[in-house]
């Protein structure tokens, strides 16, 4: 489909018809909140838990809510059914709006509303069954990390940095501690513990974050969330990547080096199936 309907500001436009002025301070200042929902069978995933990140990055940010969940519900409904896919990644967007370039929040300002849709396009068969390559690199974002903005040029040279390495994530660090990839969060598997960071303001709480907690209550995998050195993760059985467009996602190497024995292992085998068991709930 080359030029799906869109949602923006009220109307469902073609994307191609689809523009904002140039004075919205999203394309100003970057001063924008966004979410990824994945859709299954045409029924978004985790659509509470979005919905709640969602309100959260608003509030962060100092913006009004302009819809009701309801409302954000109806609008994404509208935007899947206009697409032929059955399976869909929605990509929605909030800008605090028009105005006259000034730093601080303009007043009496309506924010842009945009939301479009795509095919999801999930990790390939291969990339399953090998695992993937990553890069590693100092993580040299803002301190605000929890908050889902589309000021994403930390990100953004994180990605091409792994892109430049025929990697598929760069997996970042701060003053030694893992945060967490250019667009997914990271896990490391030791002795048949899974571990993350602790959920504060170095890294995205993912919407995957709080299910692998509840798959792992639900499958009995221990999981602890604290720091984690960068000699840890290198020396790991098992890294996984995890984001809405990754699912679980085993990670093969490092800056060359192999995870454990280079393979996907038995805790991202049971995450994974645990993981399609929860989509076709
Ligand atoms: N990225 N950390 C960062 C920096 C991310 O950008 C993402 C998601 C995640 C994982 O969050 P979730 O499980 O809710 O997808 C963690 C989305 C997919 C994106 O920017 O396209």
């Amino acid at each position: 489909m080359n030029d799906p309907l869109v949602y923006l500001n009220g109307a469902m436009t073609p994307l191609s018809k689809a523009t904002i002025p140039v004075l919205d301070r999203g394309f100003i200042f970057g001063d924008g909140i966004y979410e990824v929902i994945p859709i299954y069978g045409r029924k978004p995933f985790r659509s509470e838990q979005h919905m709640a990140r969602l309100f959260r990055s608003l509030a962060a940010i100092g913006m009004p809510n302009p819809h009701s969940k309801e409302q954000w519900m109806e609008l994404i409904g509208k935007v899947v059914a206009a697409h032929p896919a059955d399976d869909q990644m929605v990509y929605m967007q909030v800008t605090r709006g028009v105005a006259k370039r000034a730093h601080a929040f303009p007043q009496e300002v309506t924010p842009t509303v945009f939301i479009m849709t795509n095919p999801i396009v999930l990790p390939s068969a291969q990339a399953r069954a090998d695992g993937v390559a990553c890069v590693s690199m100092e993580d040299k974002r803002w301190l605000r990390c929890e908050i889902k903005s589309t000021s994403l040029l930390g990100n953004v040279l994180a990605a091409q940095n792994a892109a430049e390495n025929d990697a598929v994530e760069a997996i970042q660090f701060r003053d030694g501690f893992l945060t967490e990839a250019s667009s997914s969060n990271v896990w490391i598997v030791k002795n048949g513990k899974l571990m993350g960071p602790p959920k504060d303001n170095l890294i995205l709480e993912g919407i995957r974050y709080g299910l692998i907690e509840e798959l792992c209550a639900a499958k009995g995998i221990p999981l602890e969330a604290r720091r984690i050195a960068r000699v840890e993760v290198f020396a790991a059985d098992e890294v996984l990547l995890s984001s809405a467009t990754k699912e679980v996602l085993p990670v093969a190497s490092i800056d060359g080096q192999a995870i454990g024995n280079g393979k996907p292992g038995p805790i991202y085998q049971q995450l994974y199936a645990a993981y399609q068991e929860a989509k076709a709930a």
